[in-house]
């Protein structure tokens, strides 16, 4: 298993060690653009291995050719917000970026899967699909993962119980219009509705879809990185392990929930070869509305880039 990691930043350089220390490939290589970060960061890690014990071979590089034949790229390359600007601030730069990289990547590599973690993410997944030309199943966003988590997060801290035992799913596009479904949420099999009231579940409702920019107030100089990291090395374990995931992803649907054409955040099965199975749920006629309102703002965002990937 050889995995490449683009972008040498805060996200890329986070999953990059947690995927040595989950020891999930032999090989994994962290490209930047920047000569000496990635190199740096990567020996660093390596440096790491004997005491942090994993035996990964991991290196940095500022050319393409060392991703040659990858079995998983994660993208996490491209411009993270500052205060004040939404994902879709970054939609022209990151969108040259994202096709940039990808037809890099796609030099080197016969039939990655790609993992995109860029923002504004669900387009930045069609860029890297419509560049790339792999199948669908193949060309996987990292939001759903990330929105869950810090769902679940939230309602672990209200209810001061374990975080593992929260079930919950987030659907549709990364940004404010996304949809944590609630009804589908329960703590060891309990719906969460018969343990929280009303107001208390809207509230955690709302700080998740404010989940992102909540850190970036803080930050203040860029945006999350060690739950956006741990989400998107959740996915490649699912992958690399096999192990038949059910977990929200950025897929391109064909159909499914009355969406079609549109990369948007689904509950998928994700096994060794990607996107195995969407699975389509039952959602009230409001949550369905809502997922395709948010598909609607993504696609429209994948328009006005047309002429760019033209
Ligand atoms: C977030 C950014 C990374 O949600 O999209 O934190």
């Amino acid at each position: 298993m050889k995995i490449t990691v683009i972008g040498a930043g805060n996200v890329g350089a986070t999953a990059a060690l947690r995927i040595a220390e989950k020891q999930l490939a032999r090989e994994v290589v962290l490209i930047d653009i920047v000569e000496g970060v990635p190199q740096g960061k990567a020996l660093d890690m390596y440096e790491s291995g004997p005491v942090a014990l994993f035996d990964t071979r991991i290196y940095g590089s500022n050319d393409y050719s060392d991703s040659a034949n990858s079995d998983i790229v994660l993208i996490t390359a491209g411009l993270a917000r500052k205060p004040g600007m939404s994902r879709e601030d970054l939609l022209q730069k990151n969108a040259s970026i994202i096709r940039e990289v990808t037809s890099q990547v796609m030099k080197y590599s016969q039939n990655p899967i790609l993992i995109m973690v860029s923002n504004p993410l669900d387009v930045m997944t069609f860029v890297a699909h419509t560049i790339s030309k792999l199948p669908p199943e193949r060309v996987i966003g990292m939001a759903g993962v990330l929105d869950t988590a810090r769902f679940r997060s939230f309602i672990a801290e209200a209810l001061d119980v374990s975080m593992q035992d929260i079930n919950a799913f987030v659907l549709g596009g990364h940004g404010d219009s996304m949809v944590p479904v609630v009804k589908y949420t329960s703590v060891a099999g309990i719906p969460l509705t018969e343990l929280l009231p009303r107001e208390k579940i809207d509230a955690i409702v709302e700080r998740t879809r404010n989940g992102g920019i909540e850190i970036v107030n803080h930050l203040k100089t860029g945006s999350a990185y060690y739950a956006p990291a741990a989400s998107a090395v959740e996915m490649i374990e699912a992958i690399v392990k096999d192990r038949k995931r059910i977990i929200p992803c950025t897929t391109l649907l064909s159909g499914q929930y009355g969406i079609d054409q549109v990369f948007c955040g689904v509950p998928v099965k994700l096994g060794k070869n990607g996107i195995e199975q969407i699975l389509e749920i039952n959602l009230s006629a409001d949550e369905l509305d809502a997922l395709q309102q948010s598909a609607k703002l993504v696609d429209e965002n994948c328009q006005n880039l047309k002429a760019l990937l033209a």
